[in-house]
């Protein structure tokens, strides 16, 4: 079911080199014809993700995903076959409309990318309708909202910027809607109003104040809507639809990227980022609670590469900053953490309220590197005035100081540390020696090599698998010849690894319509399962081998394997109590088998 053209699904992947788009997303280093980095799609600490440049396609040897350039930003960006395609297209500025749409198709995108431009004006009413709420409310002399507006110091210019609301007005927010000639089904869709069981149809936030939240491009894509008083949850936000991804965005990401960025900090808060914003740090976005996703560390990478992370001071916010620090560094980001120097406050928010922006400013000048963050936060954890915790403390230390890779760098700390904690730095120094050493030898055994990860992969994978991943290899060597004589001699009862015998059905349909020997079959696989077995019996190099060679002897075996099998049937059944007949056949046919064996060997 082709929605595109194939010719355009080839232009795509001609115009995209997987190296260079899997390049923006990972870390690759040569390794002979391959390209090695740690994969995304599973935690590692030793690459066994391969990119082939050859073969334009990628396979990761730990977790086994695979694919070409469409399935790696099919995973990699979250997004359906087609959305992928088009991503890819606009990469290398493809012009679509060149290329001829097929009808189906045509209605598909249409439909998704209206019920998207649905979404995104509707929401922007929606934003509108709470805001007016609130706005009604402060002309009023006093009420609850007010006092609570007021007490947390919002201003007019503020309640404007970011468009604040209050949800609840004096008519629901469906009829409103409704009158404004948006369609039932499309505001059901909207998350803004739920159904009960019988059909009444009730607004999803109340008496809550209500946050729009922007994409960069300045579109509304979700709400959160925060109570007045102490009660539970505090906040409720839009759960995930077409248009809200939550681990792709940063609230206020919109206004920080506005101005030319040196660096961003990145607070929890709605109400952090927008107390900083107010005061004029306009680097400030929050990630709103959720731990920091890697989707999000691309995003702030497109704009600076420098992070300052100021989570709130207690013990969740502190646990959060160390899992963000991880995977902020590991996408090549500058981190440092921001390090309020008053206790009595909980987080940004409170602080410039309580004492300003420019000690706030300060702070972030001086806010720590990862190490002392990391150090900073073992001391917390460890009392280093007992003897005992000391030597863990110091033990510690020499962990985190051994994974700096710049010698200066680690003198320098070994120095602080020395000097702040009192220790003499001779034993720091040896310590530290000790653990690079002891990591170094442990990294050598596993030397990125492909040729390694090939002979591993062939102990793993059984023999017998093997054979009939040759089989598929042959197929997909493009020989008109050899696909010819493998589809005559194999029928598909003949295969028996599960998996294999998944990729060869797939291929015999494929060649009911498709010429193998002409297309480029991977651009055909919709399933993941498929697409693993596939890519991995890609990488199965039969280049140098004579593929002739190889069919007559995968043929042989496979021959030899079926008169096996029916010569064990066959001496199983004859030791059982048959007629005298019976014997006589199966003794004749026995005697064929094993002339026809060794003619084989
Ligand atoms: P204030 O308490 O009003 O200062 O708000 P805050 O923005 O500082 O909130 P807090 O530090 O408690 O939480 C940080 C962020 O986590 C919030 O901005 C929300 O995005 C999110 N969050 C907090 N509580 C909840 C909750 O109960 N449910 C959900 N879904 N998110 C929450
Ligand atoms: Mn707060």
């Amino acid at each position: 079911m082709a929605f595109y053209s194939d010719d355009l699904i080839e232009e795509v992947i001609s115009q995209n080199d997987i190296v260079e788009v899997i390049s923006e997303y990972v870390h690759l280093k040569k390794s002979g014809r391959n390209f090695m980095g740690l994969c995304p799609f599973h935690r590692e600490r030793t690459p066994s993700f391969c990119v082939s440049m050859d073969k334009q396609i990628f396979k990761c040897f730990g977790c086994s995903q695979g694919g070409n350039v469409i399935t790696f930003i099919m995973k990699i960006e979250n997004l359906e076959f087609y959305d992928a395609l088009e991503f890819l297209a606009e990469r290398a500025h493809i012009d679509l409309s060149k290329y001829e749409i097929k009808t189906f198709n045509t209605k598909y995108n249409e439909s998704k990318k209206d019920f998207k431009e649905t979404l995104y004006k509707m929401y922007k009413d929606i934003a509108i309708y709470y805001h007016n709420n609130l706005m009604e409310l402060l002309k009023e002399k006093s009420n609850h909202v007010k006092d609570y507006i007021i007490k947390r110091k919002f201003d007019m210019k503020t309640l404007k910027r970011f468009a604040i609301g209050y949800a609840n007005g004096k008519i629901p927010l469906y009829d409103y809607l409704i009158n404004l000639g948006y369609k039932k089904e499309d505001i059901l869709k909207s998350d803004v109003v739920v159904q009960n069981e019988k059909g009444k149809i009730y607004d999803r936030y109340f008496s809550r104040l209500m946050f729009p939240i922007l994409d960069v491009k300045d579109k509304i894509i979700a709400f959160g809507g925060r109570v007045l008083d102490n009660s539970l949850p505090k906040y409720i936000n839009s759960p995930e639809n077409d248009i809200y991804h939550k681990g792709k965005t940063l609230y206020a990401m919109n206004l920080a990227r506005k101005e030319k960025l040196d660096s961003i900090i990145i607070v929890e808060g709605y109400m952090d980022a927008i107390a900083l914003q107010k005061s004029g740090v306009t680097n400030a976005v929050a990630s709103l609670g959720t731990a920091l996703t890697e989707n999000q560390a691309r995003l702030i990478k497109k704009y600076t590469d420098n992070v300052i992370i100021g989570y709130d001071q207690d013990g969740a916010g502190q646990e959060a900053t160390l899992r963000g620090l991880d995977i902020l560094v590991a996408k090549n980001l500058n981190v440092k953490v921001l390090v309020l120097d008053k206790k009595d406050v909980k987080d940004p928010d409170e602080y410039i309220n309580k004492y300003g922006v420019e000690r706030f400013r300060n702070c972030v000048k001086n806010a720590i590197s990862l190490v002392e963050f990391k150090i900073s936060k073992l001391e917390k954890d460890l009392d280093v005035n007992n003897v005992d915790t000391k030597i863990k403390f110091l033990t510690g230390v020499a962990d985190i100081l051994a994974k700096i890779d710049n010698n200066i760098e680690r003198e320098i700390y070994i120095e602080k540390v020395s000097n702040k904690y009192k220790i003499a730095t001779g034993p720091i120094l040896k310590e530290v020696e000790r653990k690079i050493k002891s990591s170094m030898s442990k990294n050598d055994d596993l030397v990125i090599d492909t040729q390694m990860l090939n002979r591993k992969m062939r102990l793993v994978t059984n023999m017998k698998k093997r054979q009939e991943q040759y089989i598929i290899a042959l197929l997909l060597s493009k020989d008109k010849e050899i696909i010819k004589e493998i589809f005559d001699k194999i029928k598909l009862e003949d295969i028996e690894n599960k998996e294999v015998k998944k990729v060869y059905s797939f291929l015999i349909d494929l060649s009911k319509t498709n010429d193998l020997s002409k297309i480029d079959v991977i651009t055909k696989i919709h399933d993941e399962e498929l697409m693993k077995e596939i890519t991995d019996i890609m990488y199965i190099d039969i280049s140098q081998t004579d593929r002739k060679k190889l069919l007559t002897d995968v043929l042989k075996n496979k021959m030899k394997e079926r008169l096996y099998l029916r010569r064990d049937e066959i001496l199983k059944r004859t030791s059982e109590n048959i007629s005298k007949d019976e014997m006589e056949i199966l003794q004749l046919e026995l005697n064929q088998i094993i002339v026809e064996l060794s003619k084989l060997k």
